[in-house]
């Protein structure tokens, strides 16, 4: 093969690894997600050395990647690798309510007004290059074609990423104090 012609073949490889691609979570990516969770925890837990963060997965194990409850992951790829994800659900509008049920108590195929933005993480090596915008498109349309009325998160001052990220969709904001929540009309 002659050099141009492997160095094309070289950079189309290239730039097929490192393709961004969006989908619902499967089953079979639990292990890729839970490690990282996993990474999630361990960057928290370097930002807050004087909280301890609960591990949290176990219940992603068996509430947020169980098909048969309420959640809905998406998951991003670099050509095949998984890194990153968005966890959300159709929220019954307040916290403690939502948290009272993994399975919503509404009839069959009833959709509430609200889908909320539970948790977005990349990977940092892969980090702003869009794929949390990537991910919130991805939610966003699918909570539209769901039947929702609006998508929300509640996200923390001090996280200027995801405030971007959340922002650059116009997004509409009430400061909490602590924090903002942020939501969009569908
Ligand atoms: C928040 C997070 C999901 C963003 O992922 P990402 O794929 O890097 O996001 P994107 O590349 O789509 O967009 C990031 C934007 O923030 C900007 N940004 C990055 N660091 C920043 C900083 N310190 N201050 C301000 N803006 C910053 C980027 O430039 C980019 O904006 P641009 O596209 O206009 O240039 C990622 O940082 C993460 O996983 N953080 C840890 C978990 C977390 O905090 N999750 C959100 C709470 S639910």
């Amino acid at each position: 093969m002659e050099a141009s012609a492997f160095r094309l073949q070289k950079k189309m490889k290239k730039e097929k690894e490192f393709r961004v691609t969006v989908r619902e979570y499967r089953p079979r990516d639990r292990k890729k997600i839970l490690k990282l969770v996993k990474e999630l925890e361990a960057e928290l837990a370097e930002k807050f050395q004087a909280v301890k963060i609960k591990p949290g997965t176990e219940d992603c194990r068996k509430r947020y990647l169980n098909p048969a409850t309420k959640y809905k992951t998406f998951v991003a790829l670099a050509g095949k690798k998984i890194v990153g994800y968005l966890m959300g659900y159709p929220s019954l509008g307040a916290p403690e309510v939502d948290m009272m049920y993994d399975i919503l108590p509404l009839p069959h195929g009833e959709v509430p007004p609200e889908f909320y933005l539970q948790i977005t993480f990349v990977s940092k090596p892969f980090r702003n290059r869009g794929i949390s915008k990537l991910l919130h498109k991805h939610v966003i349309d699918y909570a539209r074609r769901q039947g929702h009325k609006e998508v929300y998160a509640c996200i923390a001052k001090w996280n200027d990423p995801e405030l971007k990220v959340i922002r650059s969709f116009k997004f509409k904001e009430k400061d909490l104090g602590y924090r903002y929540r942020l939501s969009l009309k569908l």
